[in-house]
């Protein structure tokens, strides 16, 4: 018998198709997302969830969840949806999809980098309004990344390769993390031990850590206060590491002149201050979304529900 599998979202098609060959899967046909009772319905004597960072995997849920699940494969490098400890505690194993997805995010990292430094929110309106019919040499006046600094919270694979693409702008990139990077991987970037030191260094920064107690609301008043004026701030990790009634604030008062978001508190709910404001360059969380990016987390998020289904070590256990 093939193992039963809820797929909580649609999905590429070569990874649909290896699910329909290799499962009896639980699709979700109208591709809306699961409330929790819904997730708790459908998984109902499944073996294995897939699911993505919009579902919320808490300690609620999974007291509530078939006996029956094994395995729950997160269609994400971030796990913070899942309370680990629960899904631990009755003997799920839980798993994700690192590596794959770093190129992708950080090719977005500079999108957004790049949105908010020149402005593109603001031009890409007057565009499409037909309102710019005189143009000024002095419109819409940008940041230009050369010879600047980039500040990087969290140097781990996306931060790093996000410094990567910076120094191709010729930035420098300055950084913070728990532990210094070696040599190796930190190249020329100049590391802070005390993340104030790097903030008052960064008039760009960009935020690569998981969400976790030690990283919320990272970028908060007293943060921003550190920043140069004028600092130009981009999130492409998770919306708990701002503090977004501060960032709205310093974004009004110009102590940030532009923010380039991909991530948001509470998404897909967006701080309502950000959308009014002309001075945000703001995406709808598309970090890893490439047809070849999404594709093979899926077929990772396969590989991985494959093994542990076969009572082997999946490549990517996540441990509490
Ligand atoms: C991740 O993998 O955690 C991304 O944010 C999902 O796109």
């Amino acid at each position: 018998m093939k193992p039963v599998l809820v797929v909580t979202r649609r999905l590429p098609p070569s990874v649909e198709a290896r699910i329909a060959r290799d499962y009896l899967p639980r699709p979700n046909p109208d591709d809306h997302r699961y409330s929790p009772d819904e997730l708790a319905d459908v998984a109902h004597g499944a073996d294995a969830l897939l699911i993505t960072p919009q579902d919320s995997i808490d300690a609620g849920l999974l007291s509530r969840l078939s006996p029956s699940v094994r395995a729950i494969a997160t269609l994400s490098v971030g796990f913070d949806h899942i309370d680990l400890v629960a899904a631990a505690s009755r003997g799920i194993a839980v798993t994700n999809t690192p590596d794959v997805l770093t190129d992708a995010t950080a090719d977005l990292t500079m999108l957004l980098l790049l949105g908010a430094s020149r402005r593109a929110s603001e031009g890409q309106a007057m565009v499409r309004a037909g309102t710019w019919t005189d143009p000024r040499p002095t419109e819409l006046l940008g940041w230009q990344l050369t010879g600047r600094t980039l500040g990087v919270y969290g140097m781990g694979r996306i931060g790093r390769a996000v410094a990567q693409r910076a120094r191709a702008f010729g930035m420098n990139i300055h950084y913070t993390n728990r532990h210094r990077v070696s040599a190796a991987l930190e190249q020329d970037a100049v590391f802070h031990a005390d993340a104030r030191d790097l903030l008052a260094a960064s008039p760009f920064l960009t935020l690569h850590a998981p969400a976790t107690s030690e990283t919320a609301r990272f970028l908060d008043a007293p943060g921003i206060a550190l920043l140069p004026r004028g600092a130009v701030i981009v999130n492409a990790a998770r919306g708990s590491l701002v503090d977004d009634e501060a960032l709205v604030a310093a974004l009004r008062s110009g102590q940030v002149a532009a923010a380039g978001l991909d991530v948001y508190d509470g998404e897909p709910h967006v701080h309502p201050g950000y959308r009014a404001l002309p001075n945000t360059f703001l995406l709808p969380h598309l970090g890893s979304a490439t047809v070849e990016t999404r594709t093979r987390m899926g077929m990772i998020a396969l590989d991985n529900l494959d093994a542990v289904l076969a009572g082997k070590l999946p490549p990517n256990l996540v441990r509490p």
